[in-house]
């Protein structure tokens, strides 16, 4: 093979062998947001507590941006009527100004996580629209204000668009107590309480396209009623067994159309098949799915996921991984307790895996 044709990957594994070889320490793994930097920031979930561990340092080298994976969720900040729980929110905001990363908010109104006192009254009966509506405008400008000038962008609404085909909007409390009146004045009160900030909606399985053709509806009938509305979040919880391609530059393609900034917010590949629900663990969840066959279906899909997101670098302002390395991940509990999952870039030792190399190519070709 002539020299010119092997890889830009290939070529930093070699320069590293031969600098091992010769007994140098420079470290020759590229970081991934300096590989990105012209094209999208590249950002991380983080906890209070990781931040400082070990992949800490995964996160400094490698990220530009920040989202709290639960801490500024409306149940952890605001537990109780007229309590916050500032410390770790602030503890994040601050490891990214000390770091020069950005801040993603995530999210300031989700019928996940969300305290249930939010919904009940003070004899325990259920709340009136006006309460729960006020309730909603003082959350957004105690968080959003908090925040103010720090978090680039925020998750206004996460999740509010029904999975069935038939459904446009998911029953969630406030859709039944408010109607869909709320989720303009959720928008317009982020807006005032941060004027700088950009604001999201965020979903999952956009790839779906009666689901993406709802989403675009109703981002556009916000945008012509002049509703504060900047951005598509598109969570990206995807496995090896069922994304396709096709259909996320399908995705892509009819977002960018809209003109609003695209975010990858919660981007990570599973190595087991999608489950829309919690189960308990089985005798087959204990097998070790991280086989080298699904390792390179993974290594390759993750090569074309960021094929296709340069493709539309144009639209798209951030990457998002949902989580760090494989040593911590959300999937490890989620949809089966205890169950591992592999499904980032680097590995449980911290170390970049081959799919990491396939994404650095990617940005090498698409320089
Ligand atoms: C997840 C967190 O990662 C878990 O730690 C928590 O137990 C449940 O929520 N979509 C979202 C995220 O918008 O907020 C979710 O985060 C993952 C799915």
């Amino acid at each position: 093979m002539p020299l010119c044709k092997i890889s830009p990957a290939l070529w930093f594994v070699l320069v590293s062998l031969i600098q091992n070889v010769n007994g140098q320490t420079t470290d020759s793994i590229p970081s991934l947001r300096e590989v990105f930097r012209n094209k999208f920031l590249i950002g991380a979930s983080v906890s209070p507590i990781n931040i400082h561990s070990e992949e800490g340092t995964v996160l400094k080298k490698h990220f530009n941006s920040l989202t709290a994976e639960n801490v500024m969720k409306m149940g952890v900040i605001h537990p109780e009527p007229n309590r916050y729980a500032w410390s770790g929110p602030d503890s994040i905001a601050s490891f990214a100004r000390n770091h020069g990363m950005k801040l993603r908010g995530h999210t300031l109104v989700w019928h996940k996580q969300t305290p249930n006192w939010l919904f009940r009254a003070s004899d325990g009966s259920k709340v009136s629209k006006e309460t729960l509506l006020q309730r909603l405008r003082e959350h957004i400008f105690a968080v959003a204000g908090r925040y103010r000038g720090q978090i680039y962008a925020w998750d206004v609404l996460n999740e509010a668009i029904s999975d069935d085909p038939g459904t446009f909007y998911t029953r969630t409390p406030f859709m039944e107590i408010c109607g869909e009146e709320f989720i303009e004045k959720i928008f317009r009160w982020a807006h005032e309480a941060d004027p700088e900030a950009l604001l999201f909606y965020n979903d999952y399985r956009e790839t779906d396209p009666v689901k993406r053709k709802k989403i675009i509806e109703m981002v556009t009938r916000l945008r012509d009623k002049g509703v504060p509305i900047h951005g598509i979040g598109l969570q990206g919880h995807w496995n090896i067994h069922s994304l396709r391609i096709d259909e996320l530059e399908a995705c892509l393609k009819d977002f960018a159309a809209t003109g609003l900034i695209l975010h990858i917010t919660e981007l990570d590949l599973s190595v087991w098949p999608g489950e829309p629900d919690r189960r308990e663990m089985r005798p087959e969840d204990s097998i070790n799915a991280y086989t080298m066959a699904n390792a390179s279906k993974q290594d390759a899909l993750y090569g074309k996921i960021f094929a296709t997101f340069l493709k539309y670098a144009q639209a798209i302002q951030a990457v998002t991984f949902w989580n760090i390395t494989d040593r911590h991940s959300w999937l490890d509990e989620w949809p089966v307790r205890g169950r591992k999952d592999h499904p980032l870039l680097f590995d449980a030792d911290l170390q970049p895996k081959f799919a990491f190399w396939k994404v650095v190519e990617q940005a090498e070709y698409h320089k």
